[in-house]
């Protein structure tokens, strides 16, 4: 029986871009006490901002008082410091998709947090058992899959690793309910359930892409109109960040040792040229 922390009054988020500021607001939204790291007061400052600005926006529509937007606001602390992780009772990195990195992070992790406190990996595909070994509390890493954007989409992957225990699962899975997302809870597995549906489905529309079957814009019209998809699978592929789509894709091609989960070239060349989609300006679309 694992001897976990239950009592969560302050969550970590390590990592300040996309995903980790949008489960930062997610957490703060939730009453909770959040701790964002990264590893420049920049990029801490400038989720802290893109945060505020869009509670402003929620402030503007009528979703949220000024006063909700202050309080929710005065729950986020920022640091470059990993080591005040100590103060965290529960923790999720959201940093990128690189294996080797997570494991020295949780490495890190572990030798800071108290006993018990459980630490989540919001990775998009990566192997939980691989990161949970790196820590001598591999009973307490599981998996916790946002969706991007975080604030917006309901569910939560819980990932059970192979020595996640069933109460760190248990844990993970209020800690969602709490956060206000639906949980479903998958065993390890390459992509896990969604990622496994549709990476390789983004991967094909820029293989059709490629192929000069049709414009970006037909392709992403064809998949909105032709399968009721809120956005087509390229101007997803953007929102999503072609870095982070390659590195899902490698790993299920790398993982599961199929042809069909092979790159499209096109998107290694993207990715190669620094068009990563929205965050960096330009992908398969241009942004403002
Ligand atoms: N952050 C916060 N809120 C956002 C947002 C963002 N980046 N983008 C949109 N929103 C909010 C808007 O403010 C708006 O809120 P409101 O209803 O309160 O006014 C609401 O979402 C709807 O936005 P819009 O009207 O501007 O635009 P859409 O109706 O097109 O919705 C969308 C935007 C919700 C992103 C929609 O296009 C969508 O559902 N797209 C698919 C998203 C998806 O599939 N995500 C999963 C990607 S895979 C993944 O993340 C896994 C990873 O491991 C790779």
């Amino acid at each position: 029986m694992a001897d976990l922390a239950r009592e969560i009054k302050t969550v970590g988020v390590v990592g300040a871009g996309t995903m980790g500021r949008g489960i930062a607001r997610v957490a703060a939204e939730a009453g909770f006490q959040v701790l964002l790291v990264d590893v420049t007061q920049e990029l801490v400052d400038r989720a802290l901002q893109a945060n505020d600005r869009e509670l402003q926006r929620m402030v503007e529509k009528g979703k949220l008082s000024a006063e909700e937007r202050a309080a929710v606001m005065a729950r986020f602390k920022g640091t470059t410091d990993v080591a005040e992780m100590a103060a965290c009772d529960f923790v999720i990195e959201a940093i990128f998709e690189d294996l080797a990195v997570k494991k020295d992070l949780f490495r890190r992790l572990d030798e800071i947090c108290r006993p018990g406190v459980v630490l989540a990996s919001n990775t998009s595909a990566l192997s939980i058992t691989e990161i949970a070994v790196a820590t001598r509390r591999p009973q307490l890493v599981a998996g916790m899959h946002f969706f991007n954007p975080a604030p917006v989409m309901k569910l939560v992957e819980v990932v059970r690793g192979l020595t996640t225990a069933d109460e760190t699962v248990d844990l993970v899975r209020d800690m969602a309910a709490r956060f206000g997302k639906e949980p479903v809870i998958v065993k390890e597995s390459p992509g896990f359930v969604v990622n496994r549906i549709l990476v390789p489905m983004m991967n094909e529309a820029i293989w059709l892409l490629q192929e000069g079957v049709a414009s970006a814009e037909d392709i992403d019209k064809a998949m909105k109109l032709g399968a009721n998809h809120p956005i087509g699978p390229l101007a997803l592929a953007d929102l999503v960040g072609l870095d982070v789509l390659l590195a899902v894709v490698e790993t299920l091609h790398r993982e599961l040792g199929e042809d069909k989960y092979r790159p499209a070239p096109l998107l290694r060349q993207m990715v190669r040229a620094g068009r990563l989609g929205r965050k960096s300006g330009a992908g398969f679309y241009q942004y403002a």
